[in-house]
């Protein structure tokens, strides 16, 4: 970036703001249809040991990496070592990947406000809205636009920062919302089975594709492995405690997927005509579950605005953050101003967006490696891309510029570092081995690969 670097303001500055990326359609959307495909108990509980060890591991990593470089993902592994700037690119990938389809959830979302708000409630929770209004050919996309629309128009303007003054009130209001609606689901009669199948890891359904699908939400709902940390990372004062920060950003962020969890899920038991047969319901599964539990009481509706609305914020402040990421590249790199890259940008992102919007209406024949283009997308984001620029930074953080000096980096102005064997440990010897592993049983998975070397893969 050409201009001066701005850093945060206070202690809270830094937290706020990288817990604004973080939280998003990831913690609200994903997860819960996540953990109900993936075993329930046994997902949440491989997903927790997975977020303190390896995912605060990572986060600290980009973090300091960023803190000690001063620069951006792009520029960072180049600054430290010239035959890593490579990383850099790959790194920038990911947001290329993931706004676009982002915004067509965060569409998905606008249309369910509009639902709300024209008295359309109770069709909403009727049998098959969703599928049908993801089957027709233009509203998705035109919601698609909407949301991208609204998304560009904030930078181009450039009022991020008005839109994050709004989602710091928005945020509270949120999690009291998901509270208030887990509490009134988890009381539902039929919901306990929900309750357990979410709490009581039930080790039978434990599968690799649990892990798989675990890692790849610890990236993608703590922002990680696409750039952003070290990004936030160069903007974060020396002051700050950066493990103090991550263990924050990390109760925060699992939190509120915790609690989106346990109002989606459960609901599922009380509502799902198919009971269990539900759970495998996957992108669609909170728009399907959610408008039916709004339904059932007096002033449901209401609630059902407001917690839409709330949840456009989230994912409008983490789109905002993946677009400015995708726009500052595209300005480094071509020297454009403001305006035109910001033109670019969303242009591109309107092209690679459009086939996941179209993914379940007309494109619903094309299922790249079995999956709906949308799901696809994700797959090579998150499980692909994701995983391997993960390694690479481990190796590049373990072997090329050594655990030390980002620990050194944490240890700023005499701050404590109390973890940083468990940080060393797993930065150099597990995280590399056991994502290796994980990003070959996903590939096994997509391509159908039963068995490898005669060890069984699949279930
Ligand atoms: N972490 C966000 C979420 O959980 O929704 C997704 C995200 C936001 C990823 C911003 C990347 C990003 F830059």
């Amino acid at each position: 970036m050409k201009q001066k670097r701005s850093s945060f303001t206070g202690k809270i500055g830094f937290v706020l703001a990288a817990a604004g990326s973080a939280v998003g359609l990831g913690n609200i959307w994903r997860f819960p249809y996540l953990a109900a495909k993936y075993g329930g108990g046994i997902f949440l509980l491989v997903y927790i040991i997975l977020a303190v060890t390896f995912g605060f591991a990572l986060m600290c990593a980009e973090i300091a990496l960023g803190r000690r470089t001063g620069k951006s993902a792009i520029a960072a592994f180049g600054y430290l070592n010239k035959k890593w700037s490579f990383v850099g690119w790959l790194v920038a990938l990911v947001p290329v990947l993931i706004l676009p389809y982002y915004s067509v959830i965060g569409g998905w979302i606008t249309k369910y406000i509009s639902v709300y708000l024209t008295g359309n409630g109770t069709a909403a929770a009727g049998e098959g809205f969703f599928a049908d209004f993801t089957a027709t050919t233009g509203e998705p996309i035109v919601w698609f636009l909407i949301f991208i629309g609204l998304t560009a128009l904030v930078l181009l303007f450039d009022v991020s920062k008005g839109v994050e003054q709004v989602s710091k009130i928005m945020m509270p209001i949120l999690i009291l919302l998901t509270v208030g609606i887990a509490v009134y689901i988890v009381l539902l009669p039929g919901a306990y089975e929900g309750v357990k199948y979410y709490l009581m890891p039930d080790f039978s359904n434990f599968t690799i594709a649990t892990v798989v699908a675990a890692m790849g939400q610890l990236f993608y709902s703590m922002s990680l492995a696409m750039g952003i940390m070290i990004t936030y990372g160069s903007y974060m004062k020396k002051d700050i405690s950066i493990e103090k920060s991550v263990r924050q950003i990390e109760v925060f962020d699992t939190g509120i997927a915790f609690l989106a969890g346990l109002m989606v899920i459960p609901a599922v038991f009380a509502f799902g005509e198919g009971g269990e047969a539900s759970l495998g319901k996957g992108p669609g599964l909170m728009f399907v579950t959610l408008p039916k539990v709004f339904d059932s009481f007096k002033g449901g509706h209401i609630i059902g605005v407001a917690f839409f609305i709330m949840v456009f914020f989230a994912a409008l402040t983490s789109s905002i953050s993946l677009m400015e990421t995708v726009i500052s590249i595209v300005r480094d790199k071509t020297g454009l101003g403001r305006k035109s890259a910001c033109g670019i940008v969303f242009a591109g992102s309107v092209i690679i967006g459009l086939p996941s919007a179209l993914g379940f209406s007309i494109w619903d024949g094309i299922k790249p490696l079995g999956m709906d283009i949308l799901t696809f997308f994700d797959f090579i984001s998150n499980s692909v891309v994701m995983p391997i620029v993960a390694i690479l930074t481990c190796i590049f953080i373990g072997y090329i510029v050594r655990p030390k000096q980002m620990i050194n980096e944490i240890e700023a102005q005499g701050a404590t570092f109390n973890q940083k064997k468990l940080f060393s440990v797993m930065i150099k010897y597990i995280a590399p081995v056991f994502i290796v592993l994980i990003f070959i049983f996903s590939l096994c998975e997509a391509f159908n690969i039963e068995t490898l070397f005669g060890i069984q893969i699949l279930k």
